[in-house]
């Protein structure tokens, strides 16, 4: 089923078609039951929209076939899912007035399906920055990308940027601790990790991140976790901290580490790009992302980084390409730098 007359927003501040836009803000109450927390969802997105741009993800994800066989197995294995996913999936299954196995299945398919830029770098002062791209064929996406605050005890325990149905993060931030993101690094199908996650009870790569923003102390422990705790796929987590020299590229296997790649300034590596190939191999194609990253990242220069020309830099072509969804840049030390734009242009 492609949709294309199915536009039906709730009036809010879009500018005009065709120029980038930030993208609304969100407050997900933990303290809130598991099942009501996404309900301020509601409040930017008819239902009807919801449910169509849902569809129009999972057909471009998911063969047809494949979605009807699975629809039954998906089902039975609601109950596997640990707290407080379940239930956070069952009340945005119950508000997009959608089937359950659906909501599951748009929670597994973006696990598999984003190719991405992320940079983390350090300036000469010591501050460290951290910036991406989430590239992804679907544009719906675009209308779909919001930025979350998860509040806790009436403050804002931590933050990411993800899409409305998705309960997990890929990009986000502990304030004055640590950043994230998650570039995917995938062989198998998406069928393979929904196996891995049940049998192997493994969490999708997404929860892991917001159980990590959720829970780790410091740069070093985010860091810790997300190397060693087992995930349903293979992923590269960049991780930023708030002190100088806190920025690593995980390179993960589901089970642990496969390589670890810190930022090292004593020799002149004051960044780390991350592309969706493993840095110690060439690409089979060759990657114009990487290269014009470095180039545009020299030409900007450690004494010149901050959040804005960080964000010049993941505007470049081809690091910022057709399909690219949005760019985040942050820094830990300085919370409220963190910004997202939802790209309609690369300019
Ligand atoms: C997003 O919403 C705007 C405003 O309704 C609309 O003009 C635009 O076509 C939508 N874009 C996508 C990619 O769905
Ligand atoms: C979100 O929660 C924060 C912290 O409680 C508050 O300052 C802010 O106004 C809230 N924003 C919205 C959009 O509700
Ligand atoms: C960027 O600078 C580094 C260090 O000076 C150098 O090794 C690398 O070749 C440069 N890359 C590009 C694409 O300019
Ligand atoms: C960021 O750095 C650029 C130079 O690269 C400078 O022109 C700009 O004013 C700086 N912006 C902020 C917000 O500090
Ligand atoms: C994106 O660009 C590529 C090559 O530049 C082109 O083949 C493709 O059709 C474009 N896709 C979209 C969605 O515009």
């Amino acid at each position: 089923m492609i949709m294309k007359s199915w536009v039906l927003w709730l009036p809010f501040a879009w500018t005009v078609c065709g120029a980038n836009f930030s993208p609304p803000v969100v407050n997900v109450s933990l303290d809130q039951e598991p099942k009501l927390r996404w309900w301020p969802l509601k409040k930017l997105y008819t239902e009807d929209f919801l449910q169509k741009a849902a569809a129009q993800v999972i057909d471009s994800t998911v063969p047809a076939w494949v979605h009807h066989a699975v629809k039954p197995v998906v089902r039975a294995l609601e109950k596997f899912i640990p707290q407080p996913y379940a239930d956070e999936i069952r009340g945005m299954a119950a508000f997009y007035g959608s089937d359950i196995s659906d909501i599951l299945l748009l929670n597994f398919a973006y696990e598999v399906s984003a190719f991405c830029t992320s940079i983390v770098a350090q300036g000469t002062n010591g501050n460290i920055f951290h910036g991406r791209n989430l590239d992804y064929p679907h544009s719906v996406l675009k209308n779909l990308t919001i930025d979350v605050q998860f509040i806790k005890n009436g403050e804002v325990a931590y933050r990411g940027t993800t899409f409305a149905g998705y309960v997990g993060l890929v990009t986000g931030q502990s304030k004055n601790k640590f950043t994230v993101t998650g570039n995917q690094r995938d062989k198998g199908h998406w069928w393979d990790n929904v196996i891995s996650a049940f049998l192997l009870k493994n969490s999708p790569v997404s929860w892991l991140v917001r159980e990590t923003l959720e829970e780790a102390s410091d740069f070093l422990n985010a860091a810790i976790q997300l190397a060693k705790v087992p995930i349903i796929a293979d992923v590269y987590y960049i991780v930023g901290g708030a002190y100088p020299g806190e920025g690593v590229v995980i390179t993960r296997d589901r089970n642990g580490p496969a390589d670890i790649w810190p930022l090292d300034t004593l020799h002149g590596n004051w960044y780390r790009i991350q592309t969706n190939s493993d840095h110690w191999l060439s690409p089979p194609i060759p990657d114009h992302r990487l290269e014009v990253a470095m180039k545009a990242l020299n030409a900007t220069g450690e004494s010149n980084l901050n959040v804005s020309s960080l964000y010049q830099v993941l505007s470049v072509r081809p690091v910022c390409n057709n399909i690219t969804v949005y760019t985040t840049v942050m820094n830990a030390a300085a919370p409220e730098e963190y910004r997202t734009v939802v790209r309609e242009t690369c300019g």
